[in-house]
């Protein structure tokens, strides 16, 4: 008898016949739920000859196979640089304009692959285990409190950059020792560091986007590398000694450099999830009186909220050798596009997996992806956008959506919003 050939991934349904590229990124989201409708949710061929992943169980089979690995930094520097995605033609960018986005993509953990990839990852994964973010806490308490007095003195507040984006990144300036100052800088460089995860770039975002790299890489390099001199610091202490031990070839340049290119989730895309998870509650009155009654309810809040507004809605992987998967060949060297969006939303996982449940069991999410790259992070980013919803879903406080037209970042990675203007009062309780 003879056994099926595998089908390679060449020969798969291709998106490009169901949406122009375009199209599918413009907002990964709608663009799953359309697939859906139509049926086609199983692996798709994707541009590049790379293989697009929506179902919950192939997202979640695949991030655990140690053989799709990260997405090496030179193919994301030539992807960034001088691939062409169709939208005009590309002016390759000069190397001195660069420098500063390739050490940020070279000493990420996010781009490395084994032998590196485990014991670099350690060094971060290590400190941001439960027990260990437990001392946060306290500073992220207060840091929560001291924004929603800010707030409480205003008519109304930009919740996206008044209130998260200043929580995560003085939360982080103060663990890594930096300053207020260097907080607020590094705020402001989140605006460039944002145009990292679009698609497609005109050629002035390109520049703004290699400018604020290469600002952001040295603010932050340099203000840890001065804390860490002092000697005070026990997280910059602990990563150090962890990052002195490492003796693998690509190992990340130093402490500032490590930093710098591995805390920008925490920086940005633990304000991105508080957005969205705010913005997703308070636009759901019942959840929201819930939670208000009930402060446990925040957790179910978290999860709920970031299932349906996946901060990173996708990330690419490759395949580091030849993969046989369920019937398709994907060849070592495949581009693998996990769209985490969509398999947070499989309605074989999900019920009604569009609608907004507070009581939905936590199982199989995929908002932090999976297997050996399981976000690192992900603890962290709970416990932090937790925090923040318990200050602002206390009884005395009220905190209401300003009537507005929300809109999400096209053509993004992320999915974030550019404003979100809310009204923040104290009520008798
Ligand atoms: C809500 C906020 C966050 C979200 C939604 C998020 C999402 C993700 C996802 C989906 C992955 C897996 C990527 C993949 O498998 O291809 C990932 C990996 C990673 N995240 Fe996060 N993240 C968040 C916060 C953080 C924070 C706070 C940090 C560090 C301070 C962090 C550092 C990392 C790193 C270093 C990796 C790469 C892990 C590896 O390849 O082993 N993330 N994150």
């Amino acid at each position: 008898m003879h056994s099926v050939p595998p089908t390679p991934v060449t020969e798969l349904p291709a998106l490009e016949d169901l949406f122009t590229f375009d199209e599918f990124s413009r907002d990964f989201v709608e663009a799953a739920r359309e697939l859906r409708h139509r049926a086609r949710t199983s692996l798709l061929r994707g541009p590049e000859n790379s293989l697009v992943v929506l179902r919950n169980r192939d997202a979640r089979a695949l991030a655990a196979n140690p053989q799709v690995g990260n997405m090496p930094a030179e193919i994301l520097f030539w992807m960034a640089t001088e691939m062409d995605l169709g939208s005009g033609p590309v002016t390759k960018p000069e190397p001195e304009q660069t420098a500063g986005f390739d050490r940020f993509l070279r000493n990420q953990v996010f781009t490395s692959n084994p032998p590196l990839h485990q014991p670099n990852r350690n060094i971060l994964a290590r400190q941001l285990m439960p027990r260990n973010i437990l001392p946060f806490a306290p500073l992220a308490e207060r840091l929560a409190q001291e924004l929603v007095e800010e707030a409480l003195e205003r008519q109304q507040i930009d919740f996206v950059h008044e209130f998260a984006g200043r929580y995560a990144t003085r939360f982080w300036a103060g663990q890594l020792g930096m300053t207020r100052d260097e907080a607020t800088h590094v705020q402001a460089l989140m605006e460039e560091m944002n145009l990292t995860f679009l698609l497609t770039r005109s050629p002035e975002q390109s520049e703004q986007m290699f400018s604020g790299v290469d600002t952001y890489m040295d603010v932050v390099g340099e203000a840890v590398r001065r804390a860490w001199a002092k000697g005070d610091n026990e997280l910059l202490h602990a990563m150090a000694a962890d990052l002195a031990k490492l003796d693998i070839e690509g190992k990340p340049e130093d402490i500032g450099t490590f930093v710098a290119a591995n805390f920008f989730d925490g920086f940005h895309t633990v304000a991105v999830a508080l957005v969205n998870v705010f913005f997703r509650l308070l636009g759901n009155s019942a959840a929201h009186a819930r939670v208000r009654a009930e402060p446990s309810l925040v957790t179910n809040a978290f999860h709920e909220g970031t299932r349906l507004e996946s901060p990173l809605m996708v990330s690419q992987r490759l395949a580091l050798q030849d993969i046989e998967y369920e019937g398709v060949f994907i060849p070592a060297g495949t581009p693998v596009v996990m769209v985490w969006a969509a398999a947070n939303r499989d309605p074989e996982v999900f019920t009604d997996p569009d609608d907004y449940h507070l009581d939905r069991p936590v199982q199989h999410g995929t908002t932090f992806g999976g297997g050996a790259h399981l976000c690192p992070g992900r603890n962290a980013a709970r416990m932090l956008t937790e925090i923040a919803l318990t200050t602002l879903t206390a009884p005395d406080l009220d905190v209401a959506l300003v009537d507005h037209e929300h809109a999400w970042v096209p053509n993004s990675l992320m999915r974030h919003l550019t404003e979100l203007p809310v009204t923040v009062r104290r009520v008798s309780r």
